[in-house]
């Protein structure tokens, strides 16, 4: 008697990690609806395999059946790039249950998890070795380190230790045709050809299930200060930025800015939080600074590095953490600019980069290019600025209902906006990838040789399309 898909799944992983419609007592929402709420698709079942070989058994069944599998890990992802489509034929591959620590490798210099191991708890495991992981976000309490190297994720680090890939020594991948790629290597030197691991990295799982990786660990630094700036433009801004550089050297692993209607928003929806110095001011910067000597020389630089920024105009008014709890409160209020902004109602998100020399000139205009085709609109502006990377989020006018906006103007703006992005040399995602949200926007923006060497890729890897269908090239 031949099994059917369900039943295969279901002896794979055991009936309690294969979910579906069938029970009516079973919620799937958590695993088909996207961070956002804008996407709910149905999944023909939820499978959460326990480790890498019920992952190949899954997939080359899978394959078997010519069902389509969507990679999932903790779905904070901001693109609709890891929920179910609504055709009820897609399985979502869940890899929370893959959550271990395989090993630390202090002389080496690395840690080996599991791709469901979520990022906070990565970072907490590299702490008690006595290590840093730098990978740091907002989503770190839910999000787990498979899908920060499927998007490449980027965060609150990067001017100093790079995004995910940088921070990626080698990875376990489930291809699509069920085979392992054993590729744990650990090693900072390997020139035996092809670069899988960073085509694999940012590819969103349309070529390959990622079930383990080896990560970069860095010492941890002596002492770690943080700053709040009020400054009177992004001139000024990124003005601060070179001073930062110039001043504080690999000290400054933070550079984060803040629009006024953005921080304002937290204000209103997060009143407790105590926003500091954003009334008078169009931006605020967060800025911090790791200090491999000691606290006292951490100080010493910043306040030299704020006096010099006072002087010169840049920096009109700053405040530095005096200790860790301030710190945190600080980058509380960062964090939460993405909530703010959802609580506030329905909006337009963008997660761009342009050469931050330019970024001063792209704001000033393509905000005047908004005001004027979109009367009243509210601009939620912030983000990683000394990685040229802004999330220029666009809100509803006041008052406006959100879904009649999105249906008049998402479809215009995201076109103003990126046409803005291409001439000023960028990119239409700095770091949440390109998920089904921009899928019919790469092959606009993208160069065509490289949007045809990725679809060869693709179909050399994936032919039968098996993997995330319908997301990165569509
Ligand atoms: P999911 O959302 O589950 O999946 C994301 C993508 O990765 C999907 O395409 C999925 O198919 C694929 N994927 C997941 N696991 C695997 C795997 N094991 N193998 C292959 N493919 C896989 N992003 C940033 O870059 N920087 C930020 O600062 C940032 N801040 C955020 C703050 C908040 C409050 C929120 C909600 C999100 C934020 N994000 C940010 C976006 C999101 O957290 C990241 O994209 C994160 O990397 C997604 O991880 P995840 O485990 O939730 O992946
Ligand atoms: C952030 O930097 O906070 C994130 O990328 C999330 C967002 O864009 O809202
Ligand atoms: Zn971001």
């Amino acid at each position: 008697m031949t099994m059917t898909l369900l039943e295969q799944l279901r002896h794979i992983c055991g009936p309690a990690n294969v979910l579906t419609h069938e029970d009516p007592a079973t919620d799937l929402s958590p695993w088909e609806q996207d961070w956002r709420k804008r996407v709910t698709g149905r999944a023909l079942a939820v499978v959460r395999p326990g480790d890498t070989a019920q992952v190949v058994a899954v997939v080359k069944t899978c394959a078997a059946h010519q069902t389509p599998i969507v990679p999932q890990g903790g779905n904070t992802g901001l693109v609709v790039g890891g929920v179910p489509d609504s055709s009820g034929t897609q399985i979502v591959l869940s890899m929370t249950r893959m959550n271990a620590v395989r090993a630390i490798d202090p002389a080496n210099l690395t840690i080996t998890v599991e791709a469901g191991c979520v990022l906070q708890n990565l970072q907490v495991a590299a702490d008690k070795a006595g290590f840093l992981f730098p990978l740091s976000l907002g989503a770190e309490g839910s999000c787990t380190i498979g899908g920060n190297l499927g998007t490449n994720a980027g965060g609150t680090q990067v001017v100093r230790y790079g995004n995910t890939r940088e921070l990626c020594l080698g990875l376990e991948v489930v291809t699509a045709q069920g085979e392992i790629w054993h590729g744990l290597s650990g090693l900072r030197k390997d020139n035996t050809g092809y670069d899988l691991r960073n085509l694999m990295i940012g590819s969103e799982g349309t070529l390959g299930i990622i079930t383990a990786a080896t990560m970069k660990l860095f010492p941890q630094p002596a002492a770690q200060l943080t700053a709040w700036a009020a400054v009177p433009s992004m001139e000024a801004a990124v003005q601060l930025l070179g001073l930062a550089h110039q001043r504080l050297g690999p000290g400054l692993t933070g550079f984060e800015v803040m629009g006024q209607f953005a921080l304002s928003l937290v204000d209103k929806h997060f009143p407790q939080l105590r926003v500091p110095l954003w009334q008078g001011t169009p931006w605020c910067v967060l800025l911090e600074n790791s200090d491999s000597e000691s606290e006292s020389h951490a100080r010493g630089q910043f306040e030299s590095l704020l006096e010099a920024a006072l002087e010169q105009g840049c920096v009109s008014d700053a405040v530095v953490a005096e200790n860790l709890t301030q710190a945190k409160s600080l980058w509380h209020i960062r964090e939460s600019i993405t909530m703010a902004q959802a609580q506030e109602g329905l909006n337009i998100k963008h997660d761009i980069s342009i050469p931050v020399s330019r970024i001063p000139a792209f704001v000033a205009e393509t905000d005047a290019l908004l005001a004027q085709n979109v009367p009243g609109v509210r601009m939620v502006d912030f983000g990683h600025l000394g990685d040229g990377n802004l999330h220029y989020n666009v809100q509803a006018p006041e008052g406006a209902d959100g879904s009649v906006f999105l249906r008049d103007f998402e479809d215009r703006v995201n076109t103003w906006v990126f046409d803005q992005v291409q001439r000023f040399g960028g990119s239409i995602s700095a770091e949440h990838g390109v998920g089904e949200q921009k899928v019919h926007k790469l092959p606009i923006y993208k160069d065509p040789t490289a949007l045809a060497m990725m679809r060869a890729v693709k179909q050399a890897l994936d032919p039968h399309k098996l993997l995330n269908p319908g997301r990165v090239l569509g």
